[in-house]
């Protein structure tokens, strides 16, 4: 059958082979300074060679003090081109293209500086953050529009903005973390106002692609909904967002109800009422449940997380499931039926 999983999509200039993204994901590999290794390599490498369509690289820090641990990847220093700059080089090798998710954890950070959120609420049992002053607000938006600076020295293909988790865009977006009286507080306009910034700084440096993640419900009582992302996502769609990746929950502690493409629904609502493209994401593990997905509009990517950990070649697996068929890398070519086992 004809497979839109394995069908081409272009993201501006930059044309996918195919819809599957690796999820972004930390890997807590890197040293104290937030440099790339042999590990990252490796890593991000095998999903290329694994026929991934776009490797998005994990959070990677803006400033040292927004990193979730100090074994993030950074991209607060010019000292961090060169290793990210080997990492796309080999990702472009081995067939794919590349993305690199920008972030700050926000009062999340458990790097041994103060935490800084919008507001001096602490997430559930760890430090209590300073509230940000506008000035620190401005300085933190410089930092992303420095790092996609350095993210196009990196001849990266694809930023991600990452919104979702509980870490410090989302901490702004929602009224549970943000309770300030100025203008970033307040009004869905003002919450929403320090990622608009954001995305304004990126694009005055960056004319590629643009995705956002976002946490699609906060699962909490007067906590954000997937309607209040809608009205998000319009604003996104209106600034120039090309895509957006529909994660969920993680700003407060909350049972989640998780199955099968439980995010699915999220992407779906969203990509149809802001007319927007989506990215779906969440216990996605098959070549026929993404196909499933796409073929019925509920997303235009499909973000594959813990399932290319098990197995980098999920891809491969995925078009042998759906009768698909991927070319040999060429150095497999002298043992037919090694990949594809039809
Ligand atoms: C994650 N996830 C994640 N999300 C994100 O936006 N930035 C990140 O750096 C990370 N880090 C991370 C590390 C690890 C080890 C895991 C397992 C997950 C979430 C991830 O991208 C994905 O959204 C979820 O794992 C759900 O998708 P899967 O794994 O069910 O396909």
């Amino acid at each position: 059958m004809d497979s839109l999983l394995f069908s081409p999509y272009m993201l501006k200039e930059v044309v996918l082979k195919n819809r599957i993204v690796m999820s972004p994901m930390c890997m807590y590999s890197a040293d104290s300074q937030g440099m790339a290794n042999t590990f990252h390599q490796v890593h991000y490498a095998s999903r290329a060679a694994g026929q991934v369509g776009l490797v998005m690289l994990e959070a990677t820090a803006v400033t040292p003090e927004g990193r979730i641990s100090s074994k993030d990847l950074g991209i607060w220093d010019d000292a961090h081109i060169e290793g990210l700059q080997t990492l796309t080089r080999l990702i472009r090798e081995y067939g794919a293209k590349s993305a690199i998710q920008l972030a700050h954890a926000g009062r999340k950070a458990t790097v041994d500086t103060p935490a800084v959120a919008p507001s001096a609420i602490p997430y559930d049992g760890m430090k209590t953050p300073l509230a940000l002053a506008t000035h620190e607000i401005k300085d933190i938006v410089a930092a992303f529009q420095a790092a996609a600076v350095r993210a196009r020295k990196a001849a990266f293909d694809v930023i991600e903005i990452h919104g979702a988790h509980g870490y410090l865009i989302n901490e702004f977006l929602s009224p549970l973390s943000n309770q300030r009286t100025d203008e970033y507080g307040g009004s869905a306009e003002n919450r929403y106002r320090f990622l608009r910034e954001i995305i304004t700084a990126v694009q005055e440096v960056w004319t590629g692609p643009i995705m956002v993640r976002i946490s699609a419900t906060d699962y909490y009582p007067g906590g954000l909904t997937p309607d209040d992302y809608v009205e998000f996502a319009k604003w996104m769609k209106e600034q120039g967002v090309d895509v957006i990746d529909c994660s969920s929950g993680a700003l407060v502690p909350a049972s989640i109800d998780v199955y099968p493409g439980y995010q699915v629904p999220f992407s779906n609502q969203i990509k149809h009422e802001a007319q927007i493209a989506t990215g779906a994401v969440g216990l996605i593990t098959s070549g026929l449940q993404a196909e499933e997905i796409l073929r019925n509009e509920q997303a235009d990517l499909i973000f594959i997380g813990r399932e290319l950990l098990r197995n980098p070649y999920f891809p491969r697996t995925a078009a042998n499931e759906l009768g698909f068929e991927l070319s040999e890398p060429k150095q497999y070519e002298r043992a037919p039926g090694t990949i594809k086992h039809k």
